[in-house]
């Protein structure tokens, strides 16, 4: 067990050493660092956030890590070189601009690779290994804790977005890294948060991951809203376009659960005619079931102000066979 732990420590010492490497290499390359000002991270934040580069070779950072014996097999179980079938050993990284992926106590413990054109994939991430489980971190949480003082936490999807976000002051974001939230990430918000703004992007797939994440947050027991970027863009586009201010505005305005829900329920109908509307009226009415009378009481007033449909149209339908009313919504 003691061997054991020494390892994981000479691991974390590797990560560093790695991070120290990549982030030195920018020193070197302009054209690298003009990357990052195109894009608006500044000097002081790419130091902060312990940006870097990995060159274009297949070995720099091997023969860097050789040369302070480290072993070979344990870059390689790192994830920062790969081995093939030929049993040859080459960088996992090359020619990419380096996120360095740091725990809640600010160790190393992996990496996110991104290309600097419209190469695929985007970005390259470590994979699993003995000190990174994916799933059970979030990123930036460690500068969360240390620099906000909001009993708020906003999600984010990515690294830049965690980046920008801090560089223009918002303090307590964390990015799930384009994965589906889990359910250990969610702990980890409702321990370090009393409430959670989901701000995901405003694609697609941001979308669909907003709606997967807010089940696994309130199943939590998390008090959560939902930030509402505008179409196609992503916090970090918003904030350099339209700067903090406006997006302390879009925080002020994000939707509670409920609301986002009932949003989405107009999706696809038209409420301007009838059978949108009375679609619409029991979509929501499956959504308002589960809620307690007060938080009904509530929202039947809205939607029937919305709507035009009386409330007590929509108290009955809230009565009646709930199962017909879920089989009509599908
Ligand atoms: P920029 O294009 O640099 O602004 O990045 P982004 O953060 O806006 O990227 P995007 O919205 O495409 O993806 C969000 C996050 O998902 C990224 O920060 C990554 O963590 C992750 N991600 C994106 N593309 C890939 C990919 O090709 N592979 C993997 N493994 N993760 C990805
Ligand atoms: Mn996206
Ligand atoms: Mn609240
Ligand atoms: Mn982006
Ligand atoms: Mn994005």
């Amino acid at each position: 067990n003691r061997k054991k732990n020494e390892k994981l420590e000479m691991y974390f010492k590797m990560h560093v050493d790695a991070a120290r490497f990549f982030f030195r290499n920018l020193k070197d390359y302009k054209e690298i660092r003009d990357y990052f000002y195109k894009r608006g991270i500044t000097d002081q934040t790419i130091r902060s956030f312990g940006l870097g580069f990995a060159l274009n070779s297949w070995d720099s950072l091997l023969k860097y890590l050789k040369s302070m014996n480290y072993k070979e097999d344990d870059i390689v179980r790192c994830g920062l070189a790969t081995k093939n079938e030929k049993g040859k050993v080459y960088d996992r990284f090359r020619n990419r601009i380096i996120f360095p992926v740091f725990d809640v106590r600010g160790r190393v413990i992996a990496f996110g690779a991104r290309v600097m054109d419209d190469s695929k994939p985007k970005y390259l991430n470590s994979p699993e290994t003995p000190i990174y489980n994916k799933g059970t971190h979030l990123y930036g949480l460690n500068f969360a804790r240390k620099n906000s003082k909001e009993k708020s936490l906003i999600i984010v999807e990515g690294y830049m977005d965690c980046i920008s976000l801090n560089q223009a002051g918002v303090k307590n974001v964390v990015a799930s890294l384009g994965t589906a939230l889990t359910k250990m990430q969610a702990r980890l918000l409702k321990r370090n948060s009393e409430e959670v703004y989901i701000s995901y992007d405003a694609d697609n797939a941001g979308q669909a991951a907003t709606v997967r994440g807010l089940d696994i947050l309130s199943a939590e027991g998390i008090d959560v809203k939902v930030v509402q970027i505008p179409k196609g863009k992503d916090p970090d586009d918003y904030i350099r376009a339209e700067g903090v201010e406006k997006f302390h505005e879009l925080l002020s305005h994000a939707l509670p659960l409920i609301d986002y829900k009932i949003l989405k329920a107009k999706d696809g109908l038209n409420i301007g005619e009838d059978q949108g509307r009375i679609h619409y009226a029991k979509r929501v009415v499956s959504i308002l079931n589960n809620l307690d009378p007060i938080e009904k009481d509530v929202y039947v007033q809205k939607v029937s102000e919305d709507t035009g449909i009386s409330e007590s149209a929509l108290m009955s339908l809230m009565k009646g066979d709930e199962e017909a009313v879920r089989i009509m919504d599908t």
